[in-house]
């Protein structure tokens, strides 16, 4: 296994919309692996492709933040949300940042795992946020573009000191 290099802001690889994933080959397999371990030894709770580097639609969740019950997610697709909650975020790919973001409480999400094969879950709270942050990488939205202006040109000063 390998640690990957995550990319940051302003990086361009996290502005664009990935591509689908259609090749779970062995080089796949290491990838997800790799990110699985890149996520872990970063302390981060969810990891997307585009933030180290590939552009296609994988993204590594764990809420329990246990390594070996994390969840790999490609293809995802949002179908169903409910609730509102505000919580704070922060990103691998904008460090020291910090802000708080409204998302769906509850979300049904179809989707692929590691081996291409078709799930679909029910994801909550702290989980439904993870994978929302995460399909926000996928389609090259980043945290401080979910801030109102204010917040944002405040976290974007604290970045540039950082
Ligand atoms: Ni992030």
């Amino acid at each position: 296994m390998a640690l990957l290099k995550i990319r940051t802001y302003p990086d361009p690889i996290l502005n664009k919309k990935a591509e689908p994933l259609t090749d779970f080959g062995p080089d796949t397999q290491r990838l997800f692996d790799d990110m699985i371990q890149t996520m872990y030894v970063e302390d981060g709770v969810g990891l997307a492709a585009p933030q180290v580097g590939i552009s296609k639609r994988i993204l590594i969740a764990s809420p329990a933040m246990k390594q070996g019950e994390e969840f790999v997610i490609v293809n995802p697709e949002v179908y169903s949300f409910s609730g509102r909650e505000s919580g704070i975020e922060g990103c691998l790919s904008l460090p020291g940042i910090s802000g708080e973001v409204v998302r769906a409480q509850k979300i049904r999400v179809r989707y692929q795992d590691r081996f291409g094969k078709a799930f679909d879950l029910e994801a909550k709270d702290f989980f439904a946020r993870i994978i929302q942050h995460e399909i926000d990488h996928l389609d090259g939205i980043l945290l401080i573009d979910r801030l109102n202006f204010h917040q944002r040109q405040e976290a974007l000063a604290q970045y540039k000191r950082f």
